[in-house]
């Protein structure tokens, strides 16, 4: 492409002959990818989610090659007040659980556990969500919880 030719281009667009893209300001947002490996950890400790989104997709993706029964890792969402009691019961429940203990009502929402390779999601109906509440995500697997949790935020702005 010449540069004439680029010249002719802006010219036509600022005279409002041609519409150049333009970016999106106020895209809503509702899904992240959040990874793990064979290091205890996630890639984030934060998630932010527009309170605009009625459902909020959760990614989880483990870039290790770990086997789910050596370095299994699930997402699970609950109350900040909730949830560390609620990760020792998970890790109680056991592998035979998945490390969940079935029926506990202070599970929001959670993932099915993934090993190296393989991905998941969960959708959460953020609606439901009360916006002036602290809540957290971790990884029940087995002594998991501790390194690897974070915030989970419904903000307004
Ligand atoms: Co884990």
């Amino acid at each position: 492409m010449n540069m004439k030719f680029l010249v002719g281009i802006a010219g036509l667009a600022s005279l409002g002959v041609i519409q150049l893209p333009i970016a999106q300001s106020a895209s809503l947002v509702c899904e992240i990818t959040i990874d793990s490996d064979d290091s205890v950890q996630f890639d984030r400790s934060r998630i932010t989610v527009p309170s605009d989104c009625k459902e909020f997709t959760v990614t989880l993706t483990h870039s290790g090659h770990r086997d789910v029964k050596e370095m299994g890792h699930n997402w699970v969402l609950a109350k900040t007040e909730d949830w560390e009691g609620l990760a020792e019961d998970a890790m109680r429940a056991g592998p035979e659980n998945d490390y969940i203990l079935p029926g506990d009502e202070r599970i929001i929402a959670y993932t099915d556990l993934i090993g190296g390779g393989e991905s998941t999601e969960v959708v959460i109906n953020i609606a439901e969500l009360d916006h002036d509440t602290s809540y957290t995500f971790f990884c029940s697997f087995a002594d998991h919880a501790q390194p690897m949790y974070g915030e989970f935020i419904v903000s307004d702005d």
